[in-house]
């Protein structure tokens, strides 16, 4: 039995206890932010209010702080969206954590000062001087993964046994693990998809939307090159696969159909998801003085008019 300790009680780290409690493992979860989160994990039944499911019992809930963080673990798992990465490096680093690192969050961080985007693990490797950092991405909807619906997600490291140990302790016969020694293809292309799943949302029929995914998969693959990713990745689960899901339901594509209603992103937001988080929105603004400084546009014109659109508050105009 290992030590598994989950930062981030949402969706998404609550589902990931699940397979890793399957797995034989003691798991901890602990949750730095959001009150709501804090309070359905420790209430008695532990109902969960965004899985709208009961976690199961032998799921331990701890208040965070620094002693938990300097505790002996087996893995850290990192399931905090990505405005918590600054946050969390921080506090890993006072801790000066030696654990394996599993960063479950997709995005990508641009560093002013080096005019450079950044995938998270090189953030935190770079800015907080953490080390063992491996990453899972991939197709999964929390929902799914907390009623133990089969799912198929990557790990990454380029020591590959490092990956493949972590899989050992987190996979089930129903959460199913790829390795890949791509760790930038990976981290670029499961970050991108939440903006392509926006663009191929905003198309207006099916037959729209397809011809805009078949679009988005040829720049993700010109993007994941770009930033020294394998342009094969781009077609394996932390790509396609999760563009599919995205695509399909979810947030992101949600509001991609409002802005190919000619809706404005801000009046969407208001409007139809005054509450709701939409990850490809907060890239969008992440990466877009990047984008559009260094990147031929020529290469990437649904992302452009796409960033441009959200930037300046304007209609979406689909060019394909
Ligand atoms: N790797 C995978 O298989 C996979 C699958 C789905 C989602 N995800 C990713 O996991 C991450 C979390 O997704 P989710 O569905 O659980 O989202 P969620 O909104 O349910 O939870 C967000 C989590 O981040 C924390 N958080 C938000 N803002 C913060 C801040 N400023 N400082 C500190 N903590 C903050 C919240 O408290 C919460 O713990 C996202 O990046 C998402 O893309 C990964």
């Amino acid at each position: 039995m290992k030590k598994i300790l989950v930062i981030g009680g949402g969706a998404m780290g609550s589902a990931f206890t699940i397979p890793c409690l399957d797995n034989g493992n003691s798991v901890t979860i602990t949750e730095p932010y959001s009150i709501r989160f804090i309070k359905n994990l420790s209430s008695k039944n532990k109902f969960h209010s965004a899985l709208k499911i009961n976690l199961p019992k032998k799921l331990k809930f701890r208040n965070f702080s620094s002693e938990l963080l300097k505790e002996k673990f087996d893995l850290i798992v990192i399931a905090l969206s990505l405005p918590g990465i600054d946050f969390i490096g921080k506090e890993l680093m006072k801790c000066k954590i030696r654990s394996p690192i599993l960063v479950l969050t997709k995005g990508l961080k641009y560093q002013k000062k080096a005019k450079k985007i950044f995938t998270i693990s090189k953030k935190l490797n770079n800015d907080y001087k953490l080390k063992n950092i491996s990453i899972l991405k991939g197709p999964c909807l929390a929902k799914e993964l907390v009623r133990k619906k089969q799912t198929s997600v990557i790990i990454a490291n380029k020591n590959i046994k490092i990956a493949k140990a972590i899989g050992k302790l987190v996979s089930t016969r129903y959460y199913l693990i790829e390795y890949s020694k791509d760790v930038v293809g990976i981290e670029v292309c499961s970050a991108i998809k939440n903006i392509y799943s926006m663009i191929i949302g905003a198309g207006q029929s099916l037959n729209s939307s397809s011809n805009l995914f078949q679009k988005s998969v040829i720049e993700m693959r010109y993007l994941t090159k770009y930033f020294k990713g394998k342009e094969e990745t781009t077609l394996g689960l932390a790509g396609v696969g999760d563009l599919y899901v995205s695509a399909a339901g979810g947030r992101n594509s949600k509001m991609g159909s409002y802005l190919g209603k000619g809706f404005t992103f801000k009046i969407a937001k208001k409007k139809f998801m005054p509450y709701e988080t939409v990850e490809g929105e907060q890239l969008a603004r992440e990466i877009a003085p990047f984008i559009f400084k260094k990147i031929d546009k020529k290469k990437i014109p649904l992302m452009i008019n796409f960033l441009r659109a959200i930037i300046n508050n304007k209609k979406l105009k689909i060019k394909v």
